[in-house]
């Protein structure tokens, strides 16, 4: 990524890795963001900085030199930011603060990538009030097609006067003057619901994966869930709020459940829902089960993201797929759900050289396969 405050090119690696080798780990957001900061001189040498959601990493690499705090909900985004820093030889390590944090400041500058869910960037923005000094200025990235009017509605609303750029390589910004007199809207109202079938409520916070209403693919596979006495070994990779791992637990009291995401309020809920419920299912940050060693698990269950971020690919399933290869005990069993054109069923075969579809409706297939 050509960075011009440091007539310098950064070398981006987004993760996973193995993605499709178009794919950049930057977009012009995040050029933009740069590109603007160094034509307007910012941010001033004493200036506090905050980055956040940054994807993999770009704008981390662009104003290390300023000792900039990051504050994401990804871990995804935490390990590519590492690596892309010390590919670059930038060895300062920038203060990581989780996505179920609030950053303690103040700062003066706030550089956000506008994320996918306007839930969640009002949830931050409200956050960001209270550690932003008088005259502080947020300035806000995204790609056009990706930024709906309601986002610049809500930095006005939340932060303060807003204008926004001109387009510039299908990417606008828009620039909030923070005015702590402002009054404020009424705010997120937390959100839960009923897991159908199950004595289980969710709650969710506000970047969590079907915060409103349980994900159709996720009810689909609900219904082939096992039951079983026996003391299992069971993981659930990307469990968002924990609606499968919290029901293996209920279905199959004497497993050990262990459910992973790589989204920090995902698993924050997740550890709500399962305490409200007086269930013991253990809830780990971790980028599918990389923390976990071979052959540990007698069932894995997953319903896969087809997109990170804005980009729609199974680049995620399959790092899942791999893990739950890996992580399985030999007969041990991965059940997954996908929506049915996705072709999971030939990723599958190809890893574990049988897959059987247990249940289909008009959008969606279970499949499961064995090790
Ligand atoms: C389709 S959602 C399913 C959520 C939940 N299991 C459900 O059924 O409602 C996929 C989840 O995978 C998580 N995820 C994405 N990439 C991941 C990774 N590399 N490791 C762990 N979780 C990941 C997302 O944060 C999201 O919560």
């Amino acid at each position: 990524m050509r960075d011009p405050r440091h007539g310098r090119d950064w070398k981006l690696q987004r993760r996973p890795r193995d993605h499709d080798k178009s794919l950049r780990a930057w977009d012009t957001a995040d050029e933009y963001l740069i590109k603007h900061c160094h034509e307007n001189d910012l941010p001033a040498a004493d200036a506090s900085l905050l980055v956040v959601n940054d994807a993999f990493g770009a704008l981390a690499t662009a104003f290390s030199a300023q000792y900039a705090d990051l504050w994401s909900d990804s871990l995804l985004s935490k390990l590519a930011t590492v690596e892309n820093l010390q590919t670059n030889a930038l060895p300062d390590a920038p203060t990581f603060i989780p996505g179920d944090r609030t950053p303690t400041g103040p700062y003066d500058l706030v550089l956000l990538k506008l994320p996918k869910s306007l839930a969640h960037l009002e949830d931050q923005l409200l956050k960001l009030r209270g550690v932003l000094r008088p005259g502080a200025v947020v300035i806000a990235g995204g790609m056009i097609k990706h930024s709906p009017r309601r986002a610049y509605e809500l930095l006005e609303s939340c932060i303060g006067e807003t204008r926004t750029s001109l387009g510039w390589r299908k990417a606008r910004l828009a620039i909030a003057q923070f005015d702590a007199e402002r009054e404020l809207p009424v705010g997120l109202e937390s959100v839960e619901y009923k897991l159908e079938g199950f004595d289980l409520t969710l709650g969710n916070a506000a970047n969590v994966y079907a915060r409103e209403q349980v994900d159709i693919g996720t009810r689909l596979l609900l219904k082939h869930l096992p039951r079983s006495d026996a003391p299992l070994q069971i993981a659930d990779i990307g469990c968002g709020n924990g609606a499968l791992s919290l029901a293996l637990k209920i279905l199959c009291p004497n497993a050990e459940i262990l459910g992973t995401d790589e989204s920090y309020s995902a698993i924050g809920s997740a550890r709500d829902n399962a305490r409200r419920a007086d269930l013991d299912v253990n809830f780990e940050v971790d980028d599918c089960l990389w923390n976990t060693p071979a052959e540990s698990f007698d069932l894995v269950v997953c319903n896969p993201p087809f997109h990170q971020g804005s980009v729609v690919g199974d680049q995620l399933a399959w790092s899942m797929f791999c893990d739950a290869h890996r992580t399985l005990k030999p007969g041990g069993e991965l059940l997954i759900v996908g929506n049915a054109h996705l072709g999971y069923r030939e990723k599958l075969l190809r890893l574990f050289g049988d897959c059987e579809s247990i249940a289909q409706d008009l959008r969606f297939v279970v499949l499961k396969t064995t090790r």
